[in-house]
């Protein structure tokens, strides 16, 4: 791929719920992003990720009284853990923020007021279930009762479990709030709507400038084929959110803030570091932006946030790109089946650059879901990683350190060979650019397998018994080390820790500029140390069987 010169690149992922702990299935899209991330610092570009928790709504109000903290409390505990959780997948956040921050605070109700005084909010009364004992009105999912088609007990909101009718709420026989178990009843209330209808001529502007993913445009055609509707941005109190500015006891939907956390927390950032918030936010901006998010959520990210952007006169994402669902062993994450797992039960078992190279095996830039088979992966990281890749440098490794003083030749025997390695970049990085990371990996994978042809081919094991031997020895072992020098800086994306054991090893840093620099000849390396062991099963094991024990705690 050609060089653009310096590009300025701010990157988000989905704002996880304050209300529980990361799955995999958070850490596919956090590892997704940061790959993406990495590999355009690696190039010399300038790009920032930041995220920060998802912290308001009902559901984390009473979760919050459940355990007798208040809301504030519940946030700091779960921020905490989360922060920690996606460190140890080596996730590399510029900033990890909370959408409960004044700057949050301060863009949704500036926000607001530009929608507002563009005559894009709209108010009327509308009847919602209302819990007469809790004094709240009930979301959907907060009701149950029984199945109108099949009668099955206790089903939520508006589907049955059992048969998979769909219904409303209202239908359910002799339903409850699933808060206080009391009836609700049916009460009246002014809510606010964004009036999404006035933006569509925008918005099929937007979906057609060509930089979304078609998957994407296509979904989102059809929905403004459909006709857009008014999108309720308010809840009334009690509720855990930003109170809507001259609207006492009512407040913004956590959707509503939510985005705009993105910008809230780059804020956070700019300050400290003292960026130009308005280079990267105002309408017109030459800077990219780029949400990663998952699939469900492409009509609040493709519909609402860029139309809102645009009503508030800030600029709207260079694209959004979306990812498929997880699913282990070929089905939905089960929580009987110990597959629901989550990110701090596997940090407690396996290495997290096992799961990061495994996802990034299997992810394209579609909309695809990822299926994480266990087998495979053991397997697959076992035989590519630790067989093919590690192998090159051990295996030369150690006659350097043991006949040549480790230091590495003055002349290469296959400069040509070098040179193959080094001209493969501009299709990998292509790959990385368009998240085709399945695609870079079979790429770094095959050249792996000529590294090991050539090493296997020459023997070096063999040379070495024979007298007078040595300098095609010491040629042999400096020609692998240089070729999977150059395979480390493919790797360093996705496999940061092993390229920095690498970079230590061999005295060298491993971003992408270095394939311009040569080879690293007469070269001193430092003493090898082992860079990945391989998965073993009874760590799998021991995983799943926690998760299942997490489940029945
Ligand atoms: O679906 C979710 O988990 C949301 N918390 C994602 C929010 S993304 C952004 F809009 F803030
Ligand atoms: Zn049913």
């Amino acid at each position: 791929m050609a060089d653009h010169g310096k590009r300025t690149i701010l990157v988000t992922s989905a704002l996880p719920y304050a209300n529980g702990s990361l799955h995999l299935g958070h850490l596919l899209e956090q590892v997704q992003t940061d790959i993406w991330v990495r590999f355009q610092k690696s190039r010399g570009h300038d790009c920032l990720y930041v995220c920060a928790d998802d912290a308001h709504g009902t559901a984390i109000m009473l979760t919050a009284e459940k355990q007798g903290i208040t809301p504030e409390e519940q946030i700091a505990r779960v921020k905490a853990e989360h922060e920690a959780d996606s460190a140890g997948f080596l996730i590399g956040f510029d900033n990890y923020y909370s959408t409960h921050s004044e700057e949050n605070r301060h863009w949704s109700e500036e926000i607001y007021r530009r929608l507002k005084a563009n005559g894009h909010i709209a108010s009327r009364d509308i009847v919602q279930a209302f819990d007469p004992e809790r004094e709240l009105f009930l979301a959907d999912r907060f009701i149950k009762g029984s199945c109108p088609v099949c009668k099955t007990p206790d089903q939520y909101g508006d589907n049955c479990e059992a048969c998979g009718a769909t219904y409303t709420p209202a239908e359910l026989i002799d339903p409850v709030s699933a808060i206080s178990g009391a009836r609700p009843v049916q009460k009246e209330s002014t809510h606010f709507f964004f009036t999404l209808p006035a933006l569509a001529d925008m918005l099929v502007e937007w979906i057609g400038s060509g930089t979304l993913q078609p998957q994407i445009a296509n979904k989102l055609r059809e929905w403004t084929d459909a006709g857009l509707h008014e999108w309720d941005i308010s809840r009334d109190a009690p509720y855990f959110g930003f109170e809507i500015p001259g609207e006492p006891g009512k407040y913004f939907y956590v959707w509503l803030d939510a985005p705009i956390g993105y910008i809230a927390s780059f804020q956070h950032y700019s300050r400290q570091h003292g960026l130009d918030f308005d280079r990267y936010w105002q309408a017109g901006s030459d800077v990219e932006l780029y949400h990663f998010i998952g699939k469900d959520i492409i009509n609040f990210h493709g519909l609402f946030w860029p139309a809102m952007l645009h009503s508030a006169g800030l600029r709207t994402p260079t694209a959004i790109y979306a990812h498929g669902f997880l699913t282990v062993n070929g089905t939905k994450m089960s929580k009987s089946r110990g597959t629901f797992i989550k990110a701090g039960t596997y940090l407690r078992h396996l290495d997290p650059e096992y799961l990061r190279y495994y996802f990034a095996a299997k992810l394209s830039g579609a909309v695809d879901d990822i299926d994480l088979n266990l087998e495979d992966f053991v397997q697959r990281v076992n035989s590519d990683v630790v067989g093919k890749i590690v192998n090159i440098a051990s295996r030369c490794a150690g006659f350097l350190k043991k006949r040549f003083d480790n230091t590495t030749s003055a002349e290469l025997p296959r400069p040509d060979l070098l040179q193959d390695f080094i001209d493969e970049g501009d299709v990998i990085a292509g790959f990385y650019e368009q998240r085709e990371f399945g695609r870079a990996i079979r790429a770094i994978v095959a050249l792996a397998d000529r590294a090991n042809q050539y090493i296997d081919e020459q023997k070096p094991w063999v040379l070495a018994k024979e007298a007078g031997r040595e300098a095609e020895v010491h040629a042999i072992c400096s020609q692998g080390v240089n070729l999977f020098r150059v395979l480390m800086v493919y790797l360093k994306p996705v496999l940061p820790a092993m390229a920095e054991k690498a970079e230590g090893f061999l005295n060298d840093r491993l971003d992408w500029d270095a394939l311009q620099r040569g080879a690293l000849l007469e070269h001193t390396l430092a003493p090898f140390q082992p860079l990945m062991t391989r998965v073993d099963p009874a760590s799998i094991d021991a995983m799943l069987a926690e998760s299942a024990e997490e489940t029945r705690a």
